[in-house]
């Protein structure tokens, strides 16, 4: 029943065996060193020079005085690394492929599907040509696209203009809260009395007191004049497409269709093994999307390999693999309905090596539930900094965007319903959740027992959890969430989490979430970055065929009339006449995370953007920012500790669909990873350069068709 999505990577290949399901708690050392570094091969850790009077830190290539046993600024001791845990491109490696195919999608076709052919960051400098085997330079396919290149560069004239991002504020992490809170340039000193940015290729100074505090209309209102303003043709049309022009149809507007409730999608997330497939099963099943049958099956079957636990997680973690190591290891969709919604249930792996994969769920997320293991030992487990994913998990989940929270305190019956119990986590992780910018309002708690049900559907029966319980059962929770706002006015985007191929029948269908804009089938669509036009066959939501999918809607879109390789996972779909950025070279607003390492000029990272992953390099650091005051406190620092904030570039190995934030937020949210572990989130400031199709669709031909 539930669809099964593979957000990247080929666990077959990457997931080492030996490990099994225990080595979560196997961390690598240098994750626990407080002097670890992640860093690119421009720094060769144990390289020490050292002059009279002063050695220089390998890593920072800080001047230190002799009598320093630890770098002055990046805190890195004199002779510390272990070269075992210096990342390089091939621990990256690892992580860059692109998905199979998910159930749902191959449930489309009747025909067997091919999978979604694998997609490796590290070869795609390669111009072979996947039919004749010959190696080669396809500039036909930039010919055939020479018309809408000259349209796309036109619209991307505007490469240089900066916009005036505030600083993040480690208790305030949320990208959003950033840009409602006020907008700062990059390019702009703290003590300055002007500042400068560009506009239409021209060089602005403005007086200081002009540009300190922007608000987000006025980002927004200055991004949709001088982001789109140069951009006079688009493609195929010939008309004028600035975001500001933009006219949503009709039928695009029109209410929810007659008996749909609005779509809530909504992320399960939390440390490994706290229930959350458990609890997930247990809900789809008493609200009727699994029949008696199924659950008989799954009892059985679960019974049969010693899980007997794991029955109703079986609902959800449908593969042999998963069932095996009783991990969850991709996200599954899933549907139930409450009273208001139709809710999108996205069920996240838990296992610290499967971050990636939550990340691309969670981006789709207008709501989150944390699942908590209630039982003595294992909240701490997941609290722990350095090897816990709950608060890896919450703070990802707030730097998507996410401020609506539901905390399911679950395995209650561990711990006898007891309520100290509930009250100590509460306290605990409610403290951290306040630091993480998550409002108390926008948080609610609900004890339960997914096993024993209680306080799922209905009030607890449990004598012992109704002596102290008094609030609403999960059910009600959930449908007491605030329903979230839509951009349906705005052109269509809808990144791309998910394909499935049906060559004979010449179709394909991506699946994603729409974040702006409306789908009917006759449609012409835009899918990036491959830059070619096809039309929407169909739609379906839930395996069910629907007329209409508006921004907010998860849904599979098939599409004719488009060579099938074009389209791929970390894609998007947009709207012809408003093109998305392709991009390489990326100014970033980054926030990096409490116990992470240091990141300096040169550290490859994992770079994540909706459902796109790419290797990153740090290129540059513009400025760091004071965590007090969120002024600049630094220009060009060498390296980033954790808890700072600030404004970096990256040079990314392939280019992705991104947007500056404060255009489009989907496209604009980024976290950076490395070491199997989140060192930093953020939002995308500049795009600094972009990315000509022809270029891009010369390699990507060559590159996806292996
Ligand atoms: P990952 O997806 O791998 O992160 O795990 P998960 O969070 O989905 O946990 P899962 O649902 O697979 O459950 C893990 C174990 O916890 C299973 O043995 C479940 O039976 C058990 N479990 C889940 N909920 C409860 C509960 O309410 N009470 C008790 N006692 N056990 C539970
Ligand atoms: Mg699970």
């Amino acid at each position: 029943m539930p669809r099964k999505v593979n957000y990247g990577l080929d666990y077959d290949d990457d997931y080492d065996d030996d490990n099994d399901y225990d080595d979560y708690d196997i961390d690598y050392d240098v994750e626990d060193n407080a002097f670890s570094v992640v860093t690119g091969n421009l720094h060769k850790p144990n390289q020490e020079a050292t002059r009279s009077g002063i050695w220089r830190c390998s890593i920072c290539t800080y001047d230190n005085d002799q009598s320093m046993t630890a770098c002055d600024i990046c805190g890195v001791l004199r002779n510390p690394l272990p070269s075992s845990g210096i990342s390089n491109g091939n621990d990256l490696k690892t992580v860059c492929k692109d998905s199979g195919a998910s159930k749902m999608a191959r449930s489309l076709f009747e025909s067997l599907p091919n999978q979604t052919p694998k997609r490796d960051a590290l070869i795609q400098q390669q111009n072979d040509d996947p039919l004749t085997g010959q190696r080669t330079i396809l500039h036909g396919s930039a010919d055939v696209h020479g018309n809408f290149n000259k349209l796309h560069e036109a619209f991307n004239t505007h490469a240089h203009r900066t916009v005036n991002i505030a600083p993040f504020k480690f208790d305030v992490p949320s990208p959003d809260d950033i840009v409602t809170n006020g907008l700062r340039s990059s390019k702009m000193g703290p003590k300055g009395t002007s500042s400068s940015y560009h506009e239409g290729g021209v060089e602005y100074t403005l007086p200081m007191d002009e540009i300190k505090p922007r608000s987000l209309a006025y980002s927004l209102d200055s991004a949709s004049i001088n982001d789109r303003g140069g951009y006079s043709n688009s493609y195929g049309t010939g008309k004028a497409a600035s975001q500001g022009q933009y006219k949503p149809e009709k039928w695009m507007l029109h209410e929810a269709e007659d008996g749909l409730l609005s779509q809530l999608n909504l992320a399960i997330v939390g440390h490994v093994d706290s229930g959350k497939s458990t609890l997930s099963g247990r809900l789809l099943h008493l609200l009727g999307q699994i029949s008696q049958k199924d659950m008989h099956k799954h009892e059985k079957e679960a019974k049969l390999q010693g899980k007997g636990s794991f029955a109703y997680a079986w609902a959800l973690d449908e593969s042999p693999e998963e069932r095996e190591r009783g991990i969850t290891m991709t996200v599954a969709v899933a549907y139930f309905d409450t009273k208001r919604y139709r809710v999108v249930v996205l069920d996240s792996p838990g296992h610290k090596d499967f971050v990636p994969n939550m990340i691309s769920g969670a981006t789709q997320a207008d709501a989150a539930l944390l699942v908590i293991d209630a039982s003595n030992g294992s909240f701490e487990a997941g609290m722990d900094g350095s090897k816990g994913q709950t608060k890896e998990h919450a703070q990802l989940i707030r730097s998507f965007g996410v401020d609506q929270l539901i905390v399911a305190v679950n395995k209650m019956d561990v711990v006898q319903y007891s309520k100290d119990r509930f009250d100590l986590i509460k306290q605990q992780l409610g403290t951290f959740l306040r630091s993480s910018g998550f409002r108390d309002s926008s948080v609610l708690w609900i004890p339960l027992s997914a096993m024993e049900n209680q306080n799922l559907v209905t009030a607890p029966s449990d004598i012992r959890l109704l002596s102290w319980y008094k609030g609403p059962y999960l059910l009600d929770a959930i449908d007491s969430l605030q329903p979230p706002t839509r951009n349906v006015s705005k052109p269509l985007v809808m990144p791309i989490c998910d394909v499935i191929k049906s060559p004979s029948m010449g179709q394909v269908s991506a699946c994603g979430k729409l974040e702006a804009g409306a789908l009917r089938s006759g449609v012409k669509v835009l899918v990036m970055p491959s830059g070619d036009v096809g039309t929407v066959r169909s739609l379906e939501r839930d395996t069910r065929p629907c007329a209409i999918a508006r921004a907010g809607d998860n849904v599979a879109v098939v599409l004719q009339g488009i060579d099938t390789s074009h389209v791929i996972s970390g894609g998007v779909l947009c709207h012809p006449d408003f093109p998305i950025t392709i991009a390489k070279h990326l100014e970033l607003k980054v926030l990096v995370l409490d116990g992470a390492s240091p990141i300096l000029i040169g550290s490859q990272l994992e770079f994540h953007i909706h459902h796109a992953k790419e290797v990153a390099r740090v290129e540059k650091m513009v400025s760091l920012f004071d965590p007090k005051t969120g002024k600049v406190m630094k220009k060009a620092p060498r390296c980033l500790l954790a808890k700072q904030s600030a404004v970096i570039e990256v040079v990314l190995q392939g280019p992705v669909c991104a947007e500056e934030f404060s255009s489009c937020k989907a496209l604009g949210r980024v976290s950076l990873r490395a070491l199997g572990r989140t060192l930093a989130v953020g939002i995308v400031t500049r795009v600094i350069e972009k990315e000509p199709i022809a270029f891009f669709k010369s390699k990507y031909f060559v590159f996806f068709s292996k």
